[in-house]
């Protein structure tokens, strides 16, 4: 496990944590937002440019063999990373967001009139408004799964939901508002079993950084992830699908690059991931992307995990002692990196106002979930996410002057 020393050695890594705001440091716990980016990644970005910068696939040239050599195994390495079957089963997307709203366009044909797609009132907006704009069109109908007293979703309504019509199943991994962590392979099972042909997709967004993900192990049918989200640059996405499924499927877009041939009036298309990738995709960050995974793995996913639980718990208790602090999910034990909390009688904005002036970085507001909000009949959250670079030190100090805020407040 980790220990002072290792954790410093990480954190300086990431040259961000060492600027200050009116003289205070960066504590920065906004992780679920993005991630900070390490050193090795802003010098390969600049090394991708000096030496390498062309287009893949198409040039033929020196340099753009060596481009496409580091796509295809930026593929091999993300396949490993996540234990998919085959690096064709990795499509490179803008992000979660974009692969999401692909999937909702390319799987348009499975349904039938009256079908059903559930997702749960935990979702991102991301994993709701695509699924929306799908039912409206095909007419279907969208069900949402409601959350037990732990913030996790009730299997029991997840069991009484399915049924004959039910063709597609959108989860996340992890609640980008209370960091719950859904037993996804016990889902998966009671849903293969009610019917091996219900599409299963997993939101990975708030889970690729923080626990080891096994996506043959989890038997879900796709897995959708953003590289910003574990230190990697913005700009880029991934896209998990079974072979067998993403081959039979339309592509999303057309243009160069994802075509065998072109006639007056049809054209042939290639099979995954090309067939996917229209036009160019963002190279360079693929490029990176290769050291981040490296590193990651010298860190290890298991000891982040591990450590990152460490930080919540220790949070949890500091947070239940205090009468003026709602938490969300105290009896949550299947939980990430992410606390949400109020203070009693003062508006989230102001508290995120006054940390801001001792440059601590948190969230606020409806955490893209406006439904869940809704739902729970409140005005937003404060949320905390940690990475790997966070200490007990910075919570110390972000506690002490929460405190502070509280009062000056109250
Ligand atoms: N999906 C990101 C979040 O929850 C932006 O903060």
């Amino acid at each position: 496990m980790f220990v002072n020393k290792e954790i410093k050695k990480i954190r300086d890594n990431f040259p961000i944590l060492k600027t200050k705001y009116n003289n205070y440091p960066l504590i920065y716990f906004d992780n679920a937002s993005t991630t900070q980016k390490p050193k090795i990644l802003i010098k390969k970005l600049k090394y991708y440019y000096y030496n390498y910068n062309s287009n893949i696939y198409r040039s033929n040239n020196n340099i753009s063999k060596k481009s496409t050599f580091f796509v295809e195994k930026c593929r091999k390495v993300i396949k490993n990373f996540i234990n998919a079957s085959s690096s064709k089963e990795i499509i490179f997307t803008k992000g979660t967001t974009e692969s999401i709203n692909l999937l909702s366009i390319i799987l348009k044909n499975i349904f039938n009139k009256n079908d059903e797609i559930i997702i749960s009132i935990l979702e991102h907006n991301s994993n709701i408004i695509p699924w929306q704009i799908l039912c409206k069109k095909k007419k279907l109908k969208l069900i949402f799964l409601k959350i037990n007293n732990k913030y996790n979703i009730s299997i029991k309504q997840l069991k009484k939901n399915i049924n004959k019509k039910t063709k597609l199943i959108s989860l996340t991994h992890i609640s980008n508002v209370f960091g719950t962590v859904l037993p996804i392979k016990n889902i998966v099972k009671i849903i293969k079993n009610k019917n091996k042909k219900i599409i299963i997709i997993l939101d990975g967004a708030q889970s690729i950084a923080h626990i080891p993900i096994d996506v043959k192990d989890l038997n879900i049918d796709f897995f959708v992830f953003s590289v910003h989200k574990i230190y990697g640059p913005t700009g880029l996405g991934i896209l998990y699908g079974k072979k067998k499924i993403l081959n039979n499927l339309p592509p999303y877009q057309y243009g160069g690059s994802m075509v065998n041939d072109v006639l007056y009036n049809k054209s042939f298309f290639l099979k995954t991931p090309n067939r996917f990738e229209a036009g160019t995709i963002n190279i360079s960050s693929i490029y990176s992307f290769i050291y981040i995974i490296n590193f990651i793995n010298k860190i290890n996913i298991n000891n982040i995990n591990i450590y990152e639980k460490k930080l919540v718990n220790y949070t949890k208790k500091l947070f239940l002692k205090n009468k003026n602090i709602i938490l969300y999910g105290k009896n949550n034990i299947n939980i990430s990196s992410i606390i949400s909390f109020n203070i009693k009688n003062i508006n989230n904005i102001d508290i995120n106002y006054f940390l801001n002036k001792y440059n601590i970085s948190i969230r606020n507001g409806y955490n893209c979930s406006h439904l869940l909000m809704k739902y729970l009949k409140i005005n937003g959250t404060l949320r905390i996410s940690y990475g790997i670079y966070n200490n007990y030190e910075e919570i110390e100090k972000f506690y002490f002057f929460l405190l502070k805020i509280i009062k000056l407040l109250n």
